[in-house]
């Protein structure tokens, strides 16, 4: 791809593939995992998460999942609470995020023919702070437009779990978090809200269920990207 035309056209979708999933799904395993096998298939890829993946985005990351993290910075507001964070607030620290995750690194990695996975990208926004938190979803939609300069992944896989048993998971490994630490009718919630996205686009979403092996999902993911136009263009043949 040359400098002079850095982006396909619509005609050729752009190999951007994103995981999606509430807490504990195991996404971010299935994306490591087909990030490996792209490798090993010849592929350039680039592999990243939201919230993070630049420098900027990771400080806003631990502001958003560990807002007490910040306390040792501002001494003077030691009285303050240091675990509220407005939804809009909350909003905004991901799209920051994400903006410069476009920027920085997937379209300039989407310019050089990568493939760019991404673990999560602006459908947590529609699900956690739209269905979630309760905001707009039209108002969501557009910012998240903003943020990403209007880029749709190819492919969006939803790791589907039920909330009980991703929380178990997760809790289980890392102690909770912010958003995390919210009830389980906040979860089922943010499921419901990725159950109607896939359904509503059911071309570009691949739902499957979490608690099978991992190996079955990934072997579920690797058959529907093996044939993601996006992606075909110079897979190994022995890649299977
Ligand atoms: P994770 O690394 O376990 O996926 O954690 C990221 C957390 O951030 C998770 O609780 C979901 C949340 N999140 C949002 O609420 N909105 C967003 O737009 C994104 C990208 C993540």
């Amino acid at each position: 791809m040359t400098s002079q035309s850095p982006l396909p056209t619509a005609h050729c979708p752009l190999p951007l593939i994103t995981f999606e999933g509430g807490e504990g799904s195991g996404k971010s395993t299935q994306a490591r995992l087909l990030a490996e096998r792209l490798r090993a298939a010849g592929r350039e890829v680039v592999l990243t998460r939201e919230p993070g993946g630049t420098p900027i985005g990771e400080q806003l990351r631990a502001l958003v999942r560990k807002p007490a993290l910040a306390r040792r910075f501002h001494r003077e507001l030691a009285g303050g609470d240091w675990q509220r964070l407005d939804p809009l607030a909350e909003l905004f620290l991901m799209e920051a995020s994400r903006a410069q995750l476009v920027a920085e690194l997937i379209l300039p990695a989407l310019a050089h023919g990568a493939v760019v996975i991404s673990d999560r990208f602006d459908d947590s926004t529609l699900a956690y702070q739209g269905g979630g938190r309760g905001l707009d979803p039209a108002s969501l939609k557009l910012v998240n437009a903003v943020a990403t300069r209007g880029l749709r992944p190819a492919l969006t896989v939803l790791v589907d779990v039920p909330p009980d048993l991703g929380l178990r998971r997760k809790h289980g490994e890392q102690g909770r978090d912010a958003i995390g630490g919210e009830a389980l009718p906040f979860h089922e919630r943010v499921r419901a809200a990725y159950l109607g996205l896939a359904a509503a686009e059911p071309d570009r979403w691949l739902v499957l269920d979490g608690s099978q092996p991992v190996e079955r999902i990934a072997a579920l993911v690797w058959e529907r990207v093996a044939a993601l136009p996006a992606v075909q263009a110079n897979i190994g043949h022995d890649s299977n």
